[in-house]
């Protein structure tokens, strides 16, 4: 293996440090044996104590930490025992977690150590190796933190803490339930799920909580947007490319798929990917090998796909805009994420935690709004779903630092937007409103409305509203309420 330690430019040009902790001296001898040459900086720490206040001093903590030798540099890699004097490998581990979630942490293990093995990745270790190890086996595995660690580096991985994504999915509502449960499903399996919703819908916090609830949990979670890669780096970006394949090449470089190795690939916004790359992706997926440019063989990876849309997939499938073969490879379950006009219910919710998060944030005491404030909140479509409600909160708790959000809070657009809540029939109140958004609201209204009166019977559902019932399972299916529908009772069984 060459020592490619160094990545390419600024900050990435400083070596790749690795901090070795094992209270055996001779252990961490021979791992710097084996690790040096291959032009790793290495630190050493003889416990969990000292390596965290090398940690703490090398991500500038302040106080508490300060019996640490002076200049420590960035650690981009620990590679820790468990069981030590002072601080466990475990202490450690949740310490790294909690203030430099960047690190990547391997854990050393004696033969039979199982359950600390299990623990350490349930905290978050990218992996664990058992002792005595295979010198080459144990460089792979290094080398492949240092994929991760070479991402971090470039900004283009962030590591959110174990479990958070899935805390953040804030809804109680039945929709919200029964996503949570799917999400519950797939996390236990490996199968490829595209997520289908609406912009600012929480598309990519779902893809991220299938993520962190499955066993990929510890390796990487790679999104790519796969509309904002130029056509011309597509294959280098996500396949990686060889050093001098290319002008510009001047180091070989891991693309998405490596470096999500284990892991998660996340293809965000799919439906933009142009038709020549659109090829390109399915033979990853069916052949699950990749080809670096300018290699001469192909890779064999180990990763999941989970794919997301704000685009009717099936629509541009029929228009010829997306090939149906990678639509099939990618829509093998799919999990539609609802708008939020489909969950008004959830809005007080969303509205307290983002409140409190502001308050953490800004140290301020706003409080979430009242029942007049959000009745006019239920009556306005959001056309940007929940990152827009996000804003929202944002905008006015820089306007505001105390007592509750009211409707004079409200921006014009959410003050004037009133749709009645009784439905049918529009009140005379409503001055100006954005037509399409306020259609699509009191279509989806009307809807759930009649498949309510039919305990989710389409066929009377379609006779209430005076539709066809083919037209009306399209419509439910394009506004995502399946999902609501299947939540009023046994209805009849149909397959889209
Ligand atoms: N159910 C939810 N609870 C709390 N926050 C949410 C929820 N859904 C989304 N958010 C927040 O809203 C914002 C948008 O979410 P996200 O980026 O996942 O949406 P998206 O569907 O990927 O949007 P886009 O289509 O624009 O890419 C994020 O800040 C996210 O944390
Ligand atoms: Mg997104």
């Amino acid at each position: 293996m060459s020592p490619t330690t160094a990545v390419t430019s600024g900050d990435e040009l400083r070596p790749m440090t690795i901090l070795l902790v094992d209270d055996e001296w001779a252990l961490r001898a021979s791992l710097r044996r084996l690790l040096a040459p291959e032009g790793f900086q290495i630190l050493e720490a003889p416990d969990g104590r000292t390596a965290m206040a090398l940690v703490a001093r090398s991500i500038g903590l302040p106080s508490g930490w300060a019996d640490a030798p002076q200049a420590v540099p960035p650690i981009d890699i620990i590679i820790s025992d468990l069981r030590m004097p002072e601080a466990s490998g475990l202490d450690l581990l949740r310490f790294v977690r909690e203030h430099a979630p960047e690190i990547e942490v391997i854990v050393l293990t004696a033969y039979g150590e199982v359950a600390d093995a299990v623990a350490a990745l349930k905290l978050g270790a990218y992996n664990f190796l058992e002792k005595p190890f295979d010198p080459p086996a144990f460089l792979l595995e290094v080398k492949r933190a240092q994929l991760l660690a070479v991402e971090h580096r470039r900004g283009r991985l962030v590591r959110a803490p174990v479990g958070e994504a899935m805390a953040r999915l804030v809804g109680d509502s039945i929709v919200m339930q029964e996503l949570k449960t799917l999400i519950g499903r797939l996390a236990q399996s490996d199968a490829t799920a595209l997520i289908l919703g609406d912009s600012g819908t929480g598309k990519e916090l779902v893809a991220r909580a299938i993520h962190e609830r499955s066993p990929r949990r510890n390796r990487a979670f790679v999104p790519v947007h796969c509309g904002a890669i130029p056509e011309s780096l597509f294959e280098s970006e996500l396949f990686g490319h060889v050093k001098g394949a290319f002008t510009g090449a001047t180091a070989t470089r891991a693309g998405h798929f490596e470096v999500a190795e284990g892991g998660t690939v996340f293809l965000d916004e799919i439906g933009e990917t142009p038709p020549a790359l659109q090829v390109k992706l399915l033979r990853v997926l069916q052949e699950r090998t990749y080809q670096p440019v300018g290699a001469s063989k192909a890779k064999k990876g180990d990763f999941r796909v989970l794919a997301a849309t704000h685009r009717d997939l099936s629509r541009a499938v029929r228009e010829g805009k997306f090939r149906e073969d990678l639509f099939y490879r990618l829509n093998v379950v799919p999990v539609l994420v609802p708008t939020l006009r489909e969950r008004p219910e959830d809005l007080q919710l969303l509205c307290e935690t983002f409140v409190a998060e502001r308050n953490r944030d800004r140290e301020t005491k706003l409080l979430p709004p009242g029942d007049e404030c959000l009745e006019a909140m239920r009556r306005y479509s959001w056309p940007g779903n929940v990152r827009e409600l996000e804003h929202l909160i944002e905008r006015i708790s820089v306007l505001k630092d105390s007592g509750p959000i009211t409707v004079e809070d409200l921006p014009s657009v959410l003050r004037e937007t009133v749709l009645p809540a009784a439905l049918p029939g529009f009140g005379a109140e409503a001055r100006s409103m954005n037509l399409n958004a306020e259609l699509n609201r009191l279509e989806v209204e009307l809807i759930r409305l009649a498949l309510k009166q039919s305990h989710g019977n389409k066929n009377r559902a379609s006779q209430i509203l005076g539709l066809n019932r083919t037209t009306l399972v399209e419509k439910i299916k394009r506004l995502g309420l399946q999902p609501f529908a299947d939540s009023l009772g046994p209805g009849e069984k149909e397959a889209f």
